[in-house]
């Protein structure tokens, strides 16, 4: 990695009005949450169209639920990692915006307040009829939850595939991003919209663009750090 990039990045982020972050799954990979498309990745043995979606559900609301339970454990036994803490560090300080692809609680664990979380939360459990959400982090359905407002059941309270993100998140994203003279992205693919799309936004208002992923990314970088996140971010935004 050569130093002029990273010191490059340290001095945007630290020239910044309004940094955006946005992170994915690879800013939680050093803590050992497997990424989606990466090698381990969720997405290399099993199908999204199986697990991920309103039509796998309705067929087999068991085997959905069972995955986002075998995540829950793994997510429960991993701690934050640099990466996690430098970012919830950052926060404290500067002005900006993380909006987070990630359904783990990893970011809060670290100690970051007012993380957006575009695709939902695993911890998050929501009615299949009225919609109502609440928290729940059971790592074991004997019986697949029923929501306590209705009794109808429950579903995991995150986005699958083919579904819009809520609202609120999207709005804030999209006012963040469109407001950054710096945007950060960290461990993402790039390829999942509309949160590549958030980057993308920023930069086509003038933002410079940071990007932290061990592999080149499809993120519209100005800098690209091809290291590991627990690396890079503490260089950074130290
Ligand atoms: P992906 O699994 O698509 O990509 C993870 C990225 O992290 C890859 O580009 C890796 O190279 C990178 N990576 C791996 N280790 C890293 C490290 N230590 N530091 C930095 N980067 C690292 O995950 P996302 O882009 O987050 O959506 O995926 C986006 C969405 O697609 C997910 O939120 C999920 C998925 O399907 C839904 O479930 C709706």
């Amino acid at each position: 990695m050569p130093a002029l990039d990273l010191e490059a990045a340290r001095d945007a982020i630290r020239a910044a009005r309004f940094l955006f972050v946005l992170t994915g799954a690879g800013v939680s990979a050093e803590s050992g949450v497997p990424t989606f498309r990466g090698a381990g990745g969720y997405w290399r043995e099993r199908s999204f169209q199986d697990l991920a979606t309103p039509g796998a559900f309705a067929r087999d609301p068991r085997l959905v639920w069972d995955w986002y339970l075998e995540r829950r454990r793994t997510v429960r036994a991993c701690e934050p990692n640099p990466a996690h803490r430098a970012l919830a560090a950052w926060s404290e300080r500067g002005a900006g915006l993380l909006v987070t692809q990630n359904v783990d609680d990893l970011h809060e664990r670290a100690g970051h307040r007012g993380a957006v979380h575009v695709h939902g939360s695993l911890w998050r459990n929501r009615c299949t009829a009225c919609g109502a959400e609440r928290d729940h982090d059971a790592l074991e359905y004997p019986e697949l939850p029923r929501s306590p407002c209705c009794g109808a059941l429950e579903r995991p309270g995150v986005v699958w595939f083919g579904e819009a993100l809520p609202a609120a998140a999207i709005h804030a994203a999209l006012e963040a991003a469109q407001r950054a003279d710096v945007a950060l992205a960290v461990g993402t693919s790039g390829l999942v919209q509309p949160a590549a799309g958030f980057v993308q936004l920023a930069r086509d208002r003038g933002a410079r663009i940071v990007d932290v992923n061990p592999e080149r990314s499809g993120i519209p970088a100005h800098v690209s750090l091809l290291m590991p996140a627990g690396e890079a971010l503490p260089r950074i935004l130290g």
